[in-house]
């Protein structure tokens, strides 16, 4: 009996090694201890053993039963944490990754990009010049004295009397012709401020790119052909444009000047109000005021100057029809462009 409960006690030892899932263990259990088991076997023989032998063999079995337990259970316990280890390193090299959110540019950005990339392919080069300006670049500079009925077309937030946020960045015309000596050609994109009511195509801070070009004999029609350019370059090689006579202080003669409506090409619709026209900058070529109070000779010199607002364009471009969502910050909107 002595040499059955070792070879057990072996049996056992092997097979709870060899076990790989609870099921295994479960089974090696109900075989060795279960009720029916192989301990329990030599129990109920044990009432044949001569009664010399009787505490030793009791003893032995004893520790059989304890020993094959303690083994069954250490077999558990790891192939429960060979599970658990799977598990958590389990890579599921399928699935699909963890997308990252990509932003893109705001589109007034990306319309700013785009005249700025046509003009600089033109040769023009990029200046810039301060948000928080005087009186005398935003208006006496400008040939728009102080009474000048046409000081209130620029209605401006003054921070005092002699400081105040532009209302034009033609302001920038006067800077770069101060600083610099013609040939100059040059645009100038930045913010505006004016103390406008907001409403659908109203805000008190805008957008705008100046672009002026200095030279000898520079002709309106050398501005023309540099807008034409623009805009069929900005919205499409089929776009008709026309100059309206107009006023500004700044340019003699001055133009508004229009595009043919990309939505009804010109037949009028409900964004052109059926002029089948859109108004995009205002140009003309460069008073000769101007050049005398920056020390240029207007005989020597001529040129064109020309503004548009970057809202109006992108809102034409893309379809917008209140500018006010440019300025929300609604993503929803944000992500469209
Ligand atoms: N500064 C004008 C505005 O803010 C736009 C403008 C018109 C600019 C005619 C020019 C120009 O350079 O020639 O409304």
């Amino acid at each position: 009996m002595e040499e059955e409960i070792r070879e057990i006690q072996k049996q056992a030892i092997k097979e709870a090694n060899q076990a790989e899932t609870p099921d295994h263990i479960e089974q090696l259990r109900v075989k060795y201890l279960g009720r029916k088991g192989l301990v329990n076997r030599l129990f109920s023989e044990l009432g044949s053993i001569s009664a010399e032998e009787k505490p030793k063999v009791g003893n032995m079995l004893n520790s059989l039963k304890n020993s094959i337990t303690e083994t069954l259970s250490e077999a558990k316990s790891r192939i429960g944490v060979a599970r658990d280890d799977l598990k958590c390193e389990r890579i599921d090299v399928t699935m699909p990754g963890t997308k990252r959110p990509l932003g893109n540019l705001h589109p007034l950005t990306q319309v700013t990009n785009r005249i700025n990339e046509i003009f600089l392919n033109l040769g023009f080069k990029i200046a810039e010049g301060p948000e928080i300006e005087t009186p005398h670049y935003n208006f006496e500079a400008l040939n728009i004295p102080l009474e000048h009925p046409s000081r209130d077309a620029f209605d401006t937030f003054y921070i005092d009397d002699n400081t105040l946020l532009r209302s034009q960045t033609s302001t920038v015309q006067i800077r770069v012709m101060e600083k610099e000596k013609p040939p100059l050609q040059v645009i100038a994109p930045g913010k505006v401020f004016r103390p406008d009511a907001t409403d659908a195509s109203h805000s008190f801070m805008f957008h705008q790119v100046e672009g002026f070009m200095v030279d000898k004999d520079i002709k309106f029609s050398d501005l023309k052909g540099i807008l034409t350019l623009f805009s069929k370059q900005m919205f499409g090689e089929d776009i008709k444009m026309r100059f309206r006579p107009h006023f500004f202080p700044f340019t003699e003669p001055s133009a508004e000047v229009d595009i043919s409506c990309m939505i009804c090409k010109g037949k009028g619709c409900r964004v052109c109000s059926h002029k089948g026209w859109l108004e995009i900058l205002g140009a003309g070529m460069i008073h000769p005021r101007l050049f005398e109070m920056v020390g240029y000779d207007p005989k020597k010199w001529t040129g064109f100057a020309f503004g548009m607002g970057v809202e109006r364009i992108a809102m034409l471009k893309f379809g917008v029809d209140d500018i006010r969502l440019f300025f929300e910050n609604d993503l929803r909107f944000l992500r469209q462009f």
